[in-house]
């Protein structure tokens, strides 16, 4: 039997890097949760670096500062091969790797930076890691392989055809303990440590895809606002009992309810979430929900948050860059769309360019889809046949022919975003695993809402470290 499983990044979906260091028993998992297992525990069989080397078509790996690594006691990490290695920043003069003093307690995020004479395996993580361009294009080709091998058409129909079904099983067979409580939250969007304030007066958060609340709770825990709410949605309703029952669920302070972000604005309470009213809310948080909807739901998901936000609010975002490893490590049968799979689970996942994400919440759409809707609008407006000789008829047929085409897309100010690139580690198999997380903040303009637009953090320590520079 296998000894005890190695520090390891446990959350769900692998958000949460505050790694422990105690060794835990290894897991025993469902059938339905086992292809999960590299998410929540280690693989079991890791490949060793030297039984399958880069495909043949890849550049050799190379570092722009350091020389190949020896990388012959290191493991593959889930189809990675071990021997492309992270670039490595030049030294600073003030470090002794032999006195490695990495460490921040509490655990802080984007200050531990690889140097040249680091040892990888002495930290569970590394911050603004990054690989080089033979790591790209590795990532390419099992991308071209993924796609030549997609989802078939019948598990397509399936998993999109009604995918809170999926997540409701997801929570079904895992209880709240199951996930690892987002404690960094606050680190990472500084304006939910200043809303928990004592005196901060009243405050409105929507959680939109909320799961089983392991980001609402932490807010919650040190909270001294009595004026504070949290909303928490989700679409599934097994995710909503599982908040609902969990014993730190406090009607004053949080309410837990059933919504579906991409609903329809004929729907029930004109498709907001129940008791929250339009141009209400201060905050909406979506930490990896976004990715779990069908890229054709993106334009209504975005209306809907404009519809409940304040003038002023913001929506506080995080979720899966392209290239990030749990994209790369994606096999046959997976791939529905471009950066969009369906897990072993049946629940949905995609991976956002920067570039997209600021199109999306700026208004612009997605180019392709833009393209072809002013397309549609000219076709019609030409074709168009007035019924009624009168201006106010003309109005009418006008505004029937194009609808919701012409509707304007509602256009978040891009306030803050960062791509947090980051290398986990788990010491003990020796292996390497390159993430990609994309976090923003988006908003909207006005300023009827009292709450400050949040920073970021990888902004804010840019921003210190400027004005430690000056000083
Ligand atoms: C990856 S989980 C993230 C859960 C939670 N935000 C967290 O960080 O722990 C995605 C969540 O989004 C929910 N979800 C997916 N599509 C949704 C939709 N259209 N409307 C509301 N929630 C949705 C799922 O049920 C699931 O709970």
């Amino acid at each position: 039997m296998e000894t005890a499983a190695p520090s390891e990044p446990t959350g769900r979906f692998e958000t949460d890097n505050s790694v422990t260091q105690k060794q835990k028993p290894r897991q025993q998992l469902s059938k339905a949760m086992e292809h999960m297992r590299f998410a929540v525990t280690v693989d079991p069989i890791p490949r060793s670096s030297n039984s399958i080397p880069p495909t043949s078509t890849s550049i050799p790996p190379t570092s722009t500062s350091t020389p190949t690594p020896n990388t012959e006691n290191e493991n593959d990490a889930y189809g990675v091969p071990a021997s492309y290695a992270p670039v490595r920043n030049a030294p600073s003069r003030s470090h002794d790797p032999s006195n490695n003093q990495k460490r921040t307690d509490p655990f802080a995020f984007g200050s531990r930076f690889l140097e040249e004479g680091d040892d990888i395996f002495e930290f569970n993580a590394w911050d603004h890691v990054s690989v080089d361009s033979s790591y790209l294009t590795f990532s390419e080709e099992q991308f071209a392989k993924q796609r030549a091998d997609p989802v078939s058409d019948f598990d397509r129909k399936r998993f999109n055809e009604n995918p809170e079904k999926w997540w409701n099983k997801f929570y079904a067979n895992n209880k709240s303990n199951f996930f690892k409580n987002r404690k960094w939250l606050a680190q990472e969007f500084p304006v939910l440590e200043d809303i928990r304030k004592e005196g901060k007066g009243a405050v409105k958060v929507l959680e939109v895809g909320a799961g089983a609340g392991n980001s609402a709770f932490p807010i919650l825990k040190d909270n001294k606002n009595e004026g504070l709410k949290i909303h928490a949605c989700d679409f599934s309703k097994k995710a909503v009992e599982v908040i609902r029952s969990n014993e730190e669920y406090d009607k004053r302070y949080i309410q837990a309810d059933v919504w579906d972000v991409a609903a329809s604005p004929d729907g029930e309470n004109g498709g907001l979430p129940p008791g929250v009213e339009e141009e209400s809310v201060d905050v909406v948080l979506m930490i990896f929900i976004f990715s779990a909807l069908n890229p054709k739901q993106w334009e209504q998901a975005v209306k809907n948050i404009w519809r409940v936000l304040k003038p002023g609010g913001q929506v506080l975002f995080r979720d899966y860059g392209r290239g990030d490893l749990a994209q790369v490590r994606f096999k046959k049968g997976r791939w529905m769309e471009e950066n969009f799979y369906v897990r072993g689970d049946g629940t949905r996942v995609y991976f956002f360019e920067q570039q997209e994400l600021e199109q999306i919440w700026g208004g612009k759409g997605k180019e392709t889809k833009e393209d072809d809707e002013s397309k549609e609008v000219a076709e019609q407006v030409e074709g168009l046949v007035l019924h009624e000789n009168t201006k106010e008829g003309q109005e009418k047929d006008i505004k029937s022919a194009l609808g919701d085409v012409v509707a304007p897309s509602p256009a978040f100010e891009i306030a803050h975003f960062g791509v947090d690139r980051r290398m986990l580690v788990n010491r003990q198999r020796r292996l390497k695993m390159y993430r990609c997380w994309m976090q923003a903040v988006f908003r909207k303009p006005g300023s009827a809402s009292d709450v400050p637009t949040s920073t970021l953090r990888q902004d804010k320590a840019a921003d210190d470290e400027a004005a430690q520079a000056e000083s």
